[in-house]
């Protein structure tokens, strides 16, 4: 639950398949997660995010700047508002968030990331491109980072992470596929642990 005792109202923001969407999803139904999915939004109307929501029953909306001008913001928090959603997940979602969404719900942003923050983070560090450049540089170690959502990419606060290794023979495409599941492991059991009052999510990056 977060502060003040409320169920988790969980609201997933996503723009590509939605793998870890549907990992969240899945820990939700297996009551792994004390909470519910309340919202699924995605700025591609073709995601896979969008069609796994809607199998699973989840409400789920398509919003852009395509379908919303000049008002891509303000439906968006309103549509999380609506929905009484109280933690907000980015799940591989490319969008930076505006400050009116950022200030409602303050240190209730998480955002998954492919990689040890801060390293292999910030603009244009995403999805393939993370683990060519961790191929390029010769690491030996990778992994995953939960983090507090800010106005930049990849900056806020760290809440969890998890390593993983590079094996010698791993392409960007394997690197890619063994972080995934990783991914997956890491944002459910965090957002299981904050579920059960095991994480303070006020508590984190205060000093
Ligand atoms: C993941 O690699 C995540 O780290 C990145 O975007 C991808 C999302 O994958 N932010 P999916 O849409 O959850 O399958």
């Amino acid at each position: 639950m977060v502060p003040g005792g409320e169920r988790l109202r969980l609201g997933i923001l996503a723009s590509h398949g939605g793998s870890n969407l549907q990992a969240i999803i899945d820990a939700v139904d297996a009551g792994a997660i004390d909470g519910v999915v309340a919202l699924v939004i995605s700025n591609n109307s073709s995601s896979g995010a969008l069609q796994k929501a809607r199998d699973s029953g989840v409400p789920a909306l398509h919003i852009s700047s395509a379908t919303h001008p000049g008002a891509e913001e303000e439906a968006l928090l309103s549509a999380l508002e609506d929905h009484g959603v109280n933690l907000v997940l980015l799940a591989g979602y490319m969008k930076k968030l505006g400050p009116s969404i950022l200030s409602h719900f303050g240190k209730r942003i998480l955002n998954v990331h492919p990689a040890l923050l801060p390293n292999y983070g910030g603009q244009g560090m995403y999805g393939s491109k993370v683990h060519e450049a961790i191929i390029e540089a010769k690491e030996t170690v990778t992994g995953v980072t939960i983090h507090l959502a800010d106005e930049d990419y990849d900056r806020g606060p760290i809440v969890a992470q998890i390593q993983v290794p590079v094996d010698p023979t791993d392409t960007p495409q394997s690197l890619a596929e063994k972080v995934l599941q990783h991914e997956h492991h890491l944002y459910v059991d965090t957002v299981r642990r904050i579920s059960k009052g095991e994480i303070d999510l006020d508590s984190i990056g205060s000093g």
